[in-house]
This record gives C-alpha cells, structure tokens and sequence, in this order.
C-alpha cells in the first residue's frame, strides 16, 4: 500500500495528482486544499478518467482534513500563491513562507515518516524552511525545482535538435530562479553526442537563455504560473521515491560542503530512491560553472535571508 498526499488543489497540485493517477504512481491518493469543494471537485473529475485511462489508483479529495492524510509515504507541498506576469518567484516569499510553514506541521502531525517534496516558491527557499521547521534528516526533503528546470532545457534541446525530448540528455543545476538556474550545456547530449557539436554555439546559448525564462515566458502566456510540466515534475520525483528507482533527478537539496555550499537549499543532482534523496552526484565543474554555482548559492542565499 503506498500512499500520498498533495496538498494544494490549484493548477500543479491537481495536475500532479492527475499524472499521479494516470500512471498509477501510488495505490491511494489524497488531495488537500483549503477551498471548500475544490479539491473533492478535481478528485472526482480526475477519477471520472479511471475508466477511461485504466489506472487503479484511488484518489479522494478533501478540505483541510489532515486526518485524511494520515500514513502517507510521500506528501507533495504545493501551497501557496502563484506569480502572476512580470513577478518573480522571489517576491513570493512573505505569503508563502507562513503557508509551508503550518502546511508542514499539519502534514507530519499524521504522516511522522513521510518523505516531503517542496514544490510551493519561491521553491529553493521554502525547501530550506521545510528544513528549519521540521529539522528532519535531510534526505527526506526533496525540492521539485530542478526536475523541472530540465524538462525545461531537454524540451528547448530537442526542439533545437529537432529530435525527441526523451532522447536528449541535459541537466539543470543551481537556483530555481530566472538568473539563477544553470542549465550544463556541456553536459548536454543527443545519445550520448555533445549537444555543442550538433549546434552552433550561439543557439546553444540561446536554449540555455530560453530555458532559464521557461517558466517567465509561460507566465506571460498564460496569465498566471505553468502547471503541466511544474505537476508532472513533481509527480515524476515522487515516482522515483516510492518506485526506489534510484534515478539522478535534479532536485533541491541541502547542501553539508557538496558543490562548496552549505547552509542552504539548492538543485544538484540527486539519486532518489525510497529514502528519498539518497545520493547528491558531485558532476566535475570548471571555473566558469563553479562561478555560475557559486553566485547562485549567494542569490538563494540572499533570498533565504528574508524569512528571518
Ligand atoms: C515555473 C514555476 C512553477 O517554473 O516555478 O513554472
């Protein structure tokens, strides 16, 4: 019996538990948000595709009932306000912060065991403060960000490529932030070929630069933040924790000296199995992406030091 929990029915939490649903990821599914109905609403309608998709996976909805909660392997936080055009995630942080905080103490009242993925922004900071509230091992915070991000930077190198994105290789590091992020272009492969020989330099440069906007351009598209890829990012790292698939994702993580950081939430490599983040992969960076990693350690830093 596996069981998980998101928490936040608006667009990522309920397009998480969707995904969740469809590739039947748990066997039970509890989805928690604070608007009368909404969540019992989406759950229904979300179930109402069992039939049709074939997937066995139960999913409840309820309002505020943490008591449904209870046992839960996994509990996705997606709690929060979105940004709207022109924000970034940063100027997030005073709304969110009080929400992660009581959201976390309410889902670990029921679930003591549960391994917690951050998803709500600005993510890397709110990761951490998950961090300070519960002081829980540190494998068992894991932040969505990154999983993201390289969706993100695979998407604008397959289209670049004009190949399939689940045949291209590319890993996002650093901030989930618009300047912070750090997509590793020269790690970035075509089976296994090096993207920066099957394009010039300049438009592997601009799919980098595209990739760090990723989420800003969605904004501006749509009005208010993306949730397709944010919620199946999400539901892609809780696969990988309950399926102990010990698969690298980028995920936000704390850092004790890895990378040279410490003190702080950010996106590193991760192996997450059934623990969690059970590994941090230390990739061999040169000057310039030390640098890049460094200046976005000191931005989420900067940020970090907002919710005192
Ligand atoms: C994004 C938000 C979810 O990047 O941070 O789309």
């Amino acid at each position: 019996m596996s069981k998980v929990t998101v928490v936040g029915a608006g667009n990522v939490g309920a397009t998480c538990a969707n995904v969740l649903v469809c590739n039947q990821v748990a066997d039970e599914v509890v989805l928690l948000d604070i608007k009368e109905g909404v969540s019992e609403g989406k759950a229904m309608d979300i179930m109402q595709t069992a039939s049709i998709l074939g997937t066995n996976t139960r999913l409840t909805g309820v309002t505020n009932d943490y008591a449904a909660t209870e046992g839960s392997d996994v509990v996705v936080i997606t709690s929060g306000i979105p940004r709207k055009p022109g924000m970034t995630r940063e100027e997030l942080i005073g709304v969110n912060a009080g929400i992660v905080r009581s959201v976390t103490e309410n889902v670990l009242a029921h679930s003591p065991n549960a391994i917690i993925l951050c998803v709500s922004n600005p993510m890397d900071t709110m990761t951490y403060l998950i961090h300070k509230v519960t002081n829980l091992p540190k494998n068992r915070i894991i932040g969505m960000g990154g999983a993201l991000d390289s969706a993100r930077f695979r998407y604008f190198l397959s289209q670049a490529l004009g190949a399939n994105a689940n045949e291209v290789e590319g890993i996002v590091i650093g901030g989930h932030g618009d300047t912070t992020m750090i997509p590793l272009k020269r790690y970035a492969a075509y089976r296994g070929i090096p993207a920066s020989s099957l394009m010039p330099a300049e438009q592997l440069d601009k799919v980098a630069a595209d990739t760090m906007v990723g989420g800003a351009t969605l904004t501006k598209l749509l009005g208010t933040s993306a949730w397709y890829a944010p919620g199946a990012a999400a539901a892609q790292v809780v696969a990988a924790v309950l399926g102990d698939q010990k698969r690298m994702i980028s995920c936000s993580a704390l850092l004790e000296g890895e990378y040279g950081e410490k003190d702080l939430c950010i996106g590193v490599p991760c192996i997450l199995g059934r623990n969690g983040i059970e590994k941090i992969v230390e990739f061999d960076l040169n000057e310039e992406e030390k640098a890049l990693f460094a200046a976005s350690a000191a931005a989420v830093h900067k940020t970090n030091a907002a919710l005192a």
